[in-house]
């Protein structure tokens, strides 16, 4: 989701927003723009609609050397896509203490009461934005200030008007440091060991490579970043105050974990394929890893948990891997599970109490519906963890417990490596709240796992064969029973992203109730044969194959009789993998949405209108 930027120091400000802007792209974005401040203190801004090439090329031919910028790259949500309503956000006022430029991520829930109020006062506003309404308070505290009072007191009273989660950005053109304020939506910052390169972002990805501490501001805390060409060098560049302008210690540090060097595509032409690829190894790292003294002291607080239900929250993907868990957390913990969409769960005013737990799952840790579900369990009582990727994220930080997915950073806006490790640490936990150790067999499994996908993923010629056959054809249904029917709803889920064709995840037995009326010669069954429920699964598979649905099954190598029924058939030995054979099953689904998306041409990596982490409700 949209992106924020903000340099000051010695060096230059517009290469390192760019650069920091680049790494965001990740995110989703549908516009991105920098402002900049010139020797002679005037703010310029540059901002267009499309990718960040559009911007680069708007650049060319101008001076844009600076020691103070912001930039942002936007992910609409009030206001159509155009250059008008991208960021920054500039105030044309004539009065140059006013003259200041923000950029926003977030929500202004009150955005429109707070422009009704401001037209009044004589204000006037040049986007649909919801952000540009803070940049007129912000003007309009300024010019309210008592001489002795400092710009930092405007933003402080001006971001008291603000209902929703938001973080802002606030660069003026008569004060050299950048102000940076938030509620409810991430913010990071820090500083290069020399101080020479002081940054702002909304990811910590953005900071990597120049910043080796970070500091997460507080909710409500106001960060001052100053330039070090401002300040004399025993001076702070980065002071935090609470919104009374009193100094506060409301941040976290935290030292940065991401290296650069390891997040660049290497030999694959996608991030989505490298990520895939990744699995095999991640899976025996997190295996490593809780099996270590450090990971097991993470597990630790885990199994002293007796709660009397369990409500598992999340989003998208990680819903689907809340669905697998819950099938752990019933069978091996023998606890009530339930698992909801977080942007329903707090709207149906749920039966939870203060004996029960509250689960969230999340790669990011910044997801507001699942932030909005935490915060729910934690009003009503209960204790809450987390199954997350991010450490120092929102959702991890604002847990009483939580358990790292290890994943590294995912970059692809399609999560495939999350998922593997949210469900297998999903494992870990409900083998950890059933009291039991880690035991050899578990860690043998979690390493059949890795080795299962190794031999498929060298064996993706397969996949791309039947990807190839298969990319063109009307709507696609994903089947699949039991545990494996979360494996069905995300590779539907994966398809629908990369590929922009209609799938549908669906319980096999279910189809007949139905979506059966949609099937013919143009749409395409994946339909999964797992070992459980075989003889039904296959009737189920018949039943589209009389109304000449074409089948793609996924199932047992060396079945004769399943290969025989299907058009197209991926092999798979299930032998051993037992409750994580789903895991191994949504590869061959990753693998041939990827195939499908690349044979289409859609641009995977960034598909259009997703965000990889989607921080408003
Ligand atoms: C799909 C995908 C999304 C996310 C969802 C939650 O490929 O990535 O569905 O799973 O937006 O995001 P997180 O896990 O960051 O809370």
């Amino acid at each position: 989701m949209c992106g924020i930027v903000g340099y000051v120091g010695r060096g230059d400000a517009v290469a390192s927003v760019l650069e920091g802007l680049k790494r965001l792209e990740y995110r989703g974005y549908d516009s991105a723009g920098v402002c900049f401040k010139s020797e002679d203190n005037t703010l310029n801004l540059y901002k267009k609609q499309g990718k960040l090439a559009n911007l680069k090329r708007a650049l060319v031919g101008v001076d844009h050397f600076s020691h103070s910028s912001i930039g942002h790259t936007r992910w609409a949500t009030h206001g159509e896509v155009n250059d008008l309503n991208a960021h920054p956000h500039l105030s044309d006022t004539l009065t140059t203490s006013e003259m200041i430029s923000i950029v926003h991520n977030g929500i202004v829930e009150n955005a429109k009461e707070i422009r009704d109020e401001l037209k009044g006062q004589g204000f006037s506003f040049k986007s649909d934005t919801d952000s540009e309404v803070f940049l007129a308070l912000v003007q309009r505290e300024i010019r309210n200030l008592s001489e002795s009072e400092k710009p930092v007191v405007a933003v402080c009273r001006a971001f008291k008007y603000i209902r929703g989660n938001s973080a802002f950005v606030v660069q003026g053109r008569n004060f050299p440091e950048l102000i940076a304020v938030k509620r409810g939506a991430p913010l990071v910052c820090g500083n290069s060991d020399n101080r020479d390169d002081i940054l702002v972002s909304s990811d910590p990805y953005a900071l990597a490579g120049v910043v080796n501490t970070l500091f997460f501001p507080h909710d409500d805390t106001v960060t001052v970043l100053h330039s070090s060409n401002d300040v004399g060098s025993m001076d702070p560049v980065i002071e935090f105050f609470d919104l009374e302008g009193n100094a506060t210690t409301g941040f976290d540090t935290k030292q940065q974990l991401i290296d650069v060097t390891t997040t660049d595509k290497g030999e694959f032409e996608h991030y989505m394929l490298k990520e895939i690829y990744e699995q095999p190894k991640l899976i025996r790292s997190l295996r490593d890893y809780y099996f270590s003294p450090e990971g097991q002291e993470m597990l630790k607080n885990s199994q002293e948990f007796k709660p009397e239900r369990v409500h598992i929250t999340a989003c998208g993907t990680a819903y689907y891997a809340g669905l697998g868990i819950k099938t752990f957390i019933e069978s091996i913990d023998n606890i009530p599970c339930q698992v909801d969409l977080a942007s329903e769960f707090r709207y149906r005013n749920p039966l939870i109490s203060n004996k029960d737990l509250g689960l969230f799952i999340s790669q990011s840790g910044e997801t507001a519906d699942t932030l909005a579900a935490q915060e729910l369990c934690k009003e009503r009582g209960l204790l809450t963890a987390a199954i997350v990727n991010v450490e120092g994220s929102t959702l991890y930080r604002k847990s009483d417990n939580n358990l790292l997915i290890k994943a590294g950073i995912e970059i692809g806006v399609a999560s495939t490596k999350a998922y593997t490790l949210q469900v297998l640490t999903g494992r870990l936990f409900s083998n950890a709240m059933a009291g039991k150790k880690l035991d050899k067999v578990l860690g043998e499994r979690f390493l059949l796992l890795a080795d299962r996908i190794s031999d498929l993923l060298a064996k993706v010629d397969m996949i791309k064969e039947i990807a190839e056959e298969i990319y063109n054809y009307k709507g696609y249904f994903y089947t699949g029973r039991g545990k494996y029917y979360p494996s069905a709803l995300e590779g539907a889920l994966k398809l629908k992203e990369i590929a922009y064709v209609h799938a549908e995840g669906y319980a096999a037995g279910e189809l007949k109730h139905g979506p059966i009326a949609l099937i013919d010669e143009e749409i395409v069954n994946i339909a999964i044969i797992g070992p459980e429920l075989y003889e039904k699964t296959l009737s189920n598979i018949e039943e589209i194959k009389a109304r000449k649905g074409v089948i793609v099954g996924i199932g047992p190598e060396g079945d004769d009789s399943a290969k025989e029924i299907c058009d197209y058939y991926v092999p798979l030995n299930f032998k051993g993998l037992e409750e994580l054979s789903p895991l191994y099953v949504n590869v061959a689904n990753q693998l041939l949405a990827y195939y499908m998306a690349k044979f289409k041409g859609t641009d995977i990596d960034k598909p259009r209108n997703l965000a990889k982490s989607v921080t408003v409700e």
